[in-house]
């Protein structure tokens, strides 16, 4: 038996207005009675935090942001803190994504650093690795998700890192928003790679506990290829978490 319960998250990304995303949260909420054996998560931009925390009330879907700062407060314009993501009701938070390493510069250091900030609150961070297209034609997939693992997961120890709540997830860069989802055996290869990383890093329990989601391009129709596979234990979400349909045919999978 799978220990470990599968969660589907939607990264709504900088994408809709509160509006949209009440909407969205009312036809998800709707569906939650018959869902029972799979955690869904939201994770909207800033902005709509409050309403979709309100939308959601008591129908279960979890709340996480998209990124936080590692500070508590200060002088950081423009910033956000995991306290005030606390503060909002967010339990989750997306830290290290792609976007945010590629774009906005951030390092293994910085993730390092968010992620030890985010476990000091009790937020549950949800952190990203993946290689790009060009180090996976060159061969280095698994040095890069080595080194993204050594280098974001520093300096914790087992009990400190990872509670069975902490959650990775494993996008590689050429599939995400491309339509080129990674075929169920390229997934399940990283996230065995990834699995064992823990093991010998933390130990076996953390290893056997610890959620490992596959992002990019994931949707209804490859998504339970996906899931039978035995590291995969649910997918983070981007284009097709932005509307109701998919999303909940997403949510509704059938291994
Ligand atoms: P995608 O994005 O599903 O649109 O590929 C996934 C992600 O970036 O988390």
């Amino acid at each position: 038996m799978n220990i470990r319960r599968s969660l589907i998250a939607g990264n709504w990304k900088m994408n809709l207005n509160i509006n949209k995303a009440v909407e969205l949260i009312n036809a998800i909420a709707a569906i939650m009675n018959e869902i029972d054996e799979v955690d869904v998560l939201v994770a909207p931009p800033f902005t709509m935090l409050p309403a979709v925390r309100k939308a959601i009330g008591s129908s279960g879907i979890f709340l996480g942001a998209q990124n936080m700062h590692q500070d508590m407060s200060g002088a950081l314009t423009g910033e956000i803190s995991g306290r005030m993501l606390q503060d909002v009701g967010c339990t989750h938070v997306i830290l290290g994504h792609s976007e945010r390493r590629g774009i906005f510069q951030e390092t293994d250091e910085i993730v390092n650093l968010k992620v030890k900030a985010a476990l000091v609150l009790g937020l549950i961070p949800i952190i990203c690795i993946g290689e790009t297209l060009e180090e996976r034609e060159a061969g280095k997939t698994f040095e890069v998700i080595k080194g993204q693992l050594n280098n974001s997961l520093q300096n914790f120890k087992a009990d400190q890192l990872m509670p069975p709540s902490t959650i990775l997830a494993y996008e590689p860069v050429w599939a995400i928003g491309t339509g080129h989802t990674a075929t169920p055996e390229q997934a399940q290869e990283i996230h065995q790679f990834i699995r064992k990383w823990v093991e010998d890093n933390f130990n076996i329990g953390t290893a056997n506990q610890i959620r490992i989601l596959y992002g990019g391009s994931a949707k209804p129709e490859n998504i339970s290829g996906l899931m039978a596979k035995p590291d995969i234990d649910g997918a983070l979400v981007g284009g097709a978490s932005l509307k109701g349909d998919p999303f909940i045919n997403l949510i509704r999978f059938k291994k």
